[in-house]
């Protein structure tokens, strides 16, 4: 195109018209000449009144009610105002509310994370919405889904309604998420979506965490029900009193299986704007992790509780039937630091 271009340039320089044309000449070039600058003129205006149509259509999304807010130009793709279907916004209709996903797996402390958000005044994390799997059959029912959470039109006991500045959900990778990867990062590029991981480092843990819980479906030691989350030590210390015995053949491969996936999450995302944050350093200072999020989510900030209590505590040998097994297996490879890990 370029060469082209500058082709077509020297062309018309070298075009001179020569000293003796007739004054016909003259005349028909420079009718010749306002034919093409009409021409032109009007080819640009009608491109320019393109633009603009393009330009309302998408920010029709984002007319923002409350003129007089003072706002960071940079920002508004990424500022949403939505209309609700089911319900008014009323006082709050003048305040943006921030889309967020967390993204995790099962056993990584979201179930106790979730809790933490949810009692912010202004969040609303509807849990696993794509539990079903009618709602995760193909791209089309998920942005359907998603469409009908992020207009807060999804309605759970976490809704706070009105006046949510952040509305969000909880969603697992073995939930549809990576079977439609490129689909899924656009809506949440296109939609300005912020993703929250929750991942664990500690993969080892995460394996004893599931098995206990596999095998509470079955047993339910709780007064014969069976729960995945806990509120109170003398539950807790109930349930972590079965230990799993770890299939040693299959455990490396299975550490590198799960290690793998968080990789590939965090690869598919990696252009969305996004926060990671480690169940080990949650654990370790939650109000002070909760508070980046705060911030990454652009909320105001407050003290967050949870009624949640850990269930595996203490050292992993405790919690693992063959340990020594498992302890040999592992040793001298690059899990070892699974084994050491305390919290
Ligand atoms: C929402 O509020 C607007 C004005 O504030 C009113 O016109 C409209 O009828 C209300 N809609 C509903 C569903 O209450
Ligand atoms: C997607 O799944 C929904 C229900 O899960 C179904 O009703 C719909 O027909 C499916 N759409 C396509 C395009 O397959
Ligand atoms: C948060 O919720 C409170 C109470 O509902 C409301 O007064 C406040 O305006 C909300 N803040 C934001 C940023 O939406
Ligand atoms: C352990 O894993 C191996 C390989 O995946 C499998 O063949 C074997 O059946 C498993 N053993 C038990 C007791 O589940
Ligand atoms: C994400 O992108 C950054 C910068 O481009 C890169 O340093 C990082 O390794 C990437 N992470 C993953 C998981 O691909
Ligand atoms: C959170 O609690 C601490 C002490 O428990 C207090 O110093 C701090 O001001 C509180 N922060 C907010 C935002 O309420
Ligand atoms: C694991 O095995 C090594 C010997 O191979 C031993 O020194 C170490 O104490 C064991 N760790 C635990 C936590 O039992």
């Amino acid at each position: 195109m370029g060469e082209l271009l500058f082709s077509f340039n020297k062309d018309t320089l070298t075009i001179k018209p020569p000293k003796k044309a007739s004054l016909v000449l003259r005349l028909m070039l420079s009718a010749f000449a306002m034919v093409c600058g009409i021409y032109i003129c009007s080819i640009c205006l009608k491109q320019m009144n393109l633009q603009n149509k393009n330009k309302f259509l998408f920010f029709d999304d984002f007319e923002r009610p409350c003129s007089d807010t003072i706002v960071d130009r940079s920002q508004i793709p990424f500022l949403h105002y939505p209309k609700p279907k089911t319900f008014n916004r009323s006082e709050c209709s003048g305040n943006p509310v921030k889309l967020f996903a967390i993204v995790s797996m099962q056993r990584s402390g979201s179930g106790w994370f979730e809790t933490l958000l949810n009692s912010h005044v202004n969040v609303s994390s509807n849990g696993e919405i794509f539990g079903p799997k009618s709602r995760r059959n193909n791209v089309s029912s998920i942005i359907q889904t998603l469409d009908r959470v992020y207009n807060l039109d999804w309605f759970t006991s976490s809704s706070k309604n009105e006046c949510s500045a952040a509305i969000g959900f909880k969603w697992m990778l073995n939930q549809g998420l990576m079977q439609h990867p490129k689909e899924i990062s656009e809506y949440f590029n296109d939609r300005g979506v912020n993703v929250i991981f929750l991942l664990r480092r500690n993969m080892l843990r995460r394996l004893v965490s599931m098995l206990a819980n596999a095998f509470d479906k079955d047993a339910k030691l709780l007064n014969g029900v069976h729960v995945s989350h806990v509120h109170s030590p003398e539950e807790a210390s109930l349930l972590s009193k079965y230990k799993p015995n770890i299939n040693i053949t299959s455990l490396k491969s299975d550490l590198r299986g799960m290690e793998s996936t968080s990789m590939k999450a965090l690869n598919y995302f990696n252009n969305t704007r996004h926060i990671i944050i480690y169940y080990e350093d949650l654990i370790r200072d939650p109000s002070q992790k909760m508070m980046q999020v705060e911030d990454f989510l652009k909320l105001p900030r407050m003290n967050l509780t949870s009624q949640q209590v850990k269930i595996h505590k203490g050292a992993l040998s405790e919690h693992i039937k063959n340990w020594d097994e498992v302890n040999k297996t592992l040793s001298g490879t690059a899990y070892e630091k699974f084994l050491q890990a305390d919290y």
